[in-house]
């Protein structure tokens, strides 16, 4: 099939991405990620084929980096006008917005562009009047919504990657402003159980260390939520030597903390200790000011949830003499009570800002989830409102990595089944 890469000279033209970014080697990285998506170039590009996308507009806003920008290429491939930028000011990597560019696919973003101009970026995107939309937090959808009703009103399916995205949707939906099918990519089980729990807990732990140039063996660490994200963190500082202490509202979330061996402690206990902190609610403020006097001098905090301000930078920055650059991508901030904590990433998602974002397999199977679910509602007959992808697909998304993987599995024979017949038998004929 044609890709629907357009002349690279109007591209450039039209997008606005870092002017550093060495396209050489983003297609490098794009390459590597392309060799190691399995489910993306088999399953994804064979369902593509049936031409559902060809000349259709579809805008991609997610965190910008190789898997990503290979996710962009495929839809390409399959013939639709691509659009991108980076769900976030902080994580886009300009070397693959450069490469991305010279294949001919339109980018609005940069590394560290800021809010302000982050905000311009997405809104570029919006006024190309996308027909479909793969979001990451919702964050193209919630603003088409609020600055661009019109176009947003014209949007034909939406896939959203996150969990903080679909709550938002639910959100929308709630108030009685959502007019388009929507799948809650995150919702399918090869979503969340893999990326939220295997990707962000190996990926956060990584950024982390990477940074830091710090050990995991014997470090307190204190995670604040323990759903699927703060589960996976708390399995790979364990599996790393470290001890976990989870922070919970959800007596049922902490309940599983427990049993799954961690300690489960309130704030006011568990951040005394805490050598690092890692955030992962889905929410605002998970470090507040007032849990400020609580975290222990020294202290490393990170977070690994969608908003850049689940730990409150705005208020450490008020509650400090001074916040210093002290290592890249490390910040210290010295606060007013005499003691000093150090800050991963500007509060922005640690794995990937600070790191190399998702290991390229879990993104082979969240970014099938997203190119199945908008093939889905472009295909199919979906009314307005939130849905998730059949499980069929889920299943198949499954089947393909673990093919590639040299598994294959037994199927339930007739006699292993638990049948009405079975506990019956010929008493129903009396
Ligand atoms: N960094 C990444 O790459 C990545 C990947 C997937 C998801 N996410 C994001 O991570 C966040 C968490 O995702 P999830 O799937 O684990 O969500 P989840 O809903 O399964 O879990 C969140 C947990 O946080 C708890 N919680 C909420 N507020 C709290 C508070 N103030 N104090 C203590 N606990 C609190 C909730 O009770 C819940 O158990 C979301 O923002 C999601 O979008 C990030």
């Amino acid at each position: 099939m044609d890709s629907q890469s357009g002349n690279i000279d109007d591209v450039a033209a039209r997008s606005r991405i870092g002017s550093g970014g060495n396209a050489a080697a983003g297609r490098i990285a794009i390459e590597w990620a392309r060799r190691h998506s399995p489910v993306l170039n088999g399953l994804l590009r064979r369902t593509l084929d049936d031409g559902v996308f060809t000349g259709r507009r579809i805008a991609l806003v997610v965190h910008l980096e190789a898997k990503t920008a290979f996710l962009a290429t495929v839809l390409a491939d399959a013939g639709a006008r691509v659009v991108v930028a980076g769900s976030n000011p902080h994580s886009t990597r300009d070397e693959i917005a450069a490469a991305l560019v010279s294949h001919g696919i339109e980018v609005h973003s940069s590394r560290n562009s800021g809010y302000e101009q982050w905000e311009e970026d997405i809104l570029a995107v919006a006024d190309t009047e996308p027909e479909f939309i793969i979001d990451d937090g919702a964050e193209l959808t919630i603003r088409m919504a609020k600055h661009r009703p019109v176009f947003y009103n014209n949007i034909k399916g939406v896939s959203e990657e996150t969990t903080t995205g679909v709550a938002r949707l639910r959100a929308l939906e709630a108030a009685g402003r959502l007019p388009f099918p929507a799948m809650a990519a995150n919702d399918a089980a090869c979503k969340h159980m893999f990326d939220n729990r295997y990707g962000t807990g190996q990926s956060t732990i990584q950024a982390i260390l990477q940074l830091t140039n710090f050990l995991m063996a014997g470090k307190r660490v204190a995670i604040v939520g323990y759903g699927w994200v703060g589960r996976g963190i708390a399995t790979y500082v364990r599996g790393l030597g470290g001890r976990a202490l989870v922070i919970e509202v959800d007596p049922i979330k902490a309940l599983e903390a427990h049993m799954d061996g961690h300690t489960v402690a309130p704030a006011g206990q568990a951040l005394p200790m805490a050598d690092m902190v890692i955030t992962a609610t889905g929410g605002v403020r998970a470090i507040a000011s007032n849990h400020l006097p609580l975290i222990k001098e020294n202290a490393i905090l990170a977070n690994a949830g969608h908003h850049d301000l689940e730990i409150d930078v705005e208020a450490m920055d008020k509650a400090s003499f001074s916040v210093r650059t002290v290592r890249e991508g490390i910040e210290r901030y010295e606060l007013k009570d005499g003691k000093s904590v150090y800050v991963l990433s500007s509060g922005a998602l640690v794995n990937i800002a600070g790191g190399l974002g998702h290991p390229i397999e879990i993104m082979d199977l969240s970014f099938a989830v997203q190119g199945l679910s908008s093939h889905e509602i472009a295909s199919g007959d979906y009314a307005p409102g939130i849905h998730v992808i059949p499980k069929h697909l889920d299943e198949a998304i499954a089947r393909a990595r673990l093919a590639h993987e040299g598994i294959h599995l037994d199927q339930v024979s007739p006699e292993q089944r638990d049948t009405v017949d079975q506990w019956l038998g010929d008493d129903r004929e009396h």
